[in-house]
């Protein structure tokens, strides 16, 4: 183009201005041409570097959200059913004084609970101004969620009934169906006139929903210093696969025992009651049929995804 435009000296006067015009005009066209083509160069480096294309009406990947845990999902199940029937929660703390954890509950001193081999004592000097001591007793982590029934009686005014889900700690070792950590559900109900019909009426109900309706119980006699008299609940069920129609221990329960009311202010004469202690891993082990109790501790999500509520 610089080269045709310096032959313009070679035209006469007139031809100059359209001879200009045309190569003004030609020029510009070229330029623009050149634009267009490194736009659309450009354009197609971007596109690339966004990889192949997306079909925006096709549903989306399945992302794994995360679920609940197994031992969240059987404790809500839990506090659920007792709801139904007037049960509300009551919770306290996972770090106990003795004095709850054992000697209002009727365990003396000398009792095989309260040894060291099983239970875990924090340190003296440890200050929990959370946790409210009778006097100056120990620390502990509580060993069972019955401590709970103290807390509530000294707060609380009968007629009450309450369940109290929670983590509780015991010196075990390790092993298929021990863990130094786990959870348990205490329940309490304390009335005028309680029976043991009572308590067996509420478990059956509560048992059924949980396992289903061809389930059988039965109160077997045991002992627990706190309640008076004291048994193991069983179960037998068709639906629970390699442990169909066998007795399975599931629950501790018993009447509160009079020595207990006296030491919360409660007249035993007019206030009865009935407790229990229910093991949420146990209740999860048979429900799915899991052998092993350390697969709840160990965050595998090929077995935690199994039970998961979302996917
Ligand atoms: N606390 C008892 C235990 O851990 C269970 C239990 C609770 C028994 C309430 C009777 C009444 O073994």
């Amino acid at each position: 183009m610089t080269k045709a435009a310096k032959q313009i000296g070679n035209l006469s006067k007139e031809e100059r201005p359209a001879f200009g015009q045309a190569i003004n005009q030609t020029k510009k066209k070229v330029e623009a041409l050149f634009k267009s083509a490194l736009d659309e160069i450009e354009n197609q480096a971007d596109l690339a570097s966004l990889g192949t294309g997306i079909d925006p009406t096709l549903p989306a990947s399945p992302q794994f959200l995360g679920g609940t845990h197994p031992l969240t999902n059987v404790r809500r199940k839990v506090v659920s059913i007792f709801r139904k029937i007037g049960f509300t929660v009551s919770e306290a703390t996972e770090v106990e004084t003795e004095w709850f954890c054992f000697d209002a509950l009727n365990t003396p001193e000398d009792h095989p609970a309260r040894d060291a081999q099983d239970t875990l004592f924090l340190s003296p000097n440890s200050q929990w101004s959370n946790v409210c001591r009778k006097t100056s007793e120990a620390y502990v982590l509580r060993t069972h969620t019955s401590s709970v029934q103290i807390r509530t009686l000294l707060k609380e005014k009968p007629p009450l009934r309450v369940i109290a889900p929670g983590r509780c700690f015991r010196r075990d070792t390790v092993d298929a169906t021990h863990s130094a950590n786990f959870h348990q559900t205490e329940g309490l109900y304390v009335d005028e006139k309680v029976t043991v019909k009572d308590l067996k009426g509420v478990l059956d109900f509560f048992l059924k929903e949980l396992f289903g309706d061809q389930l059988e119980t039965r109160l077997r006699p045991s002992f627990f210093p706190f309640t008076e008299p004291s048994f193991e609940v069983d179960l037998k069920a068709p639906n629970l696969g390699k442990l169909s129609n066998k007795w399975i221990e599931i629950m501790g329960c018993g009447m509160v025992d009079p020595e207990v009311l006296k030491l919360v202010d409660l007249d035993p004469e007019k206030w009865k009651g009935f407790a229990f202690g229910l093991g949420i891993e146990r209740v999860a082990m048979i429900l799915h049929g899991i052998d092993d109790i350390r697969h709840f501790y160990q965050n595998d999500q090929r077995f935690l995804k199994q039970f998961s509520n979302v996917s």
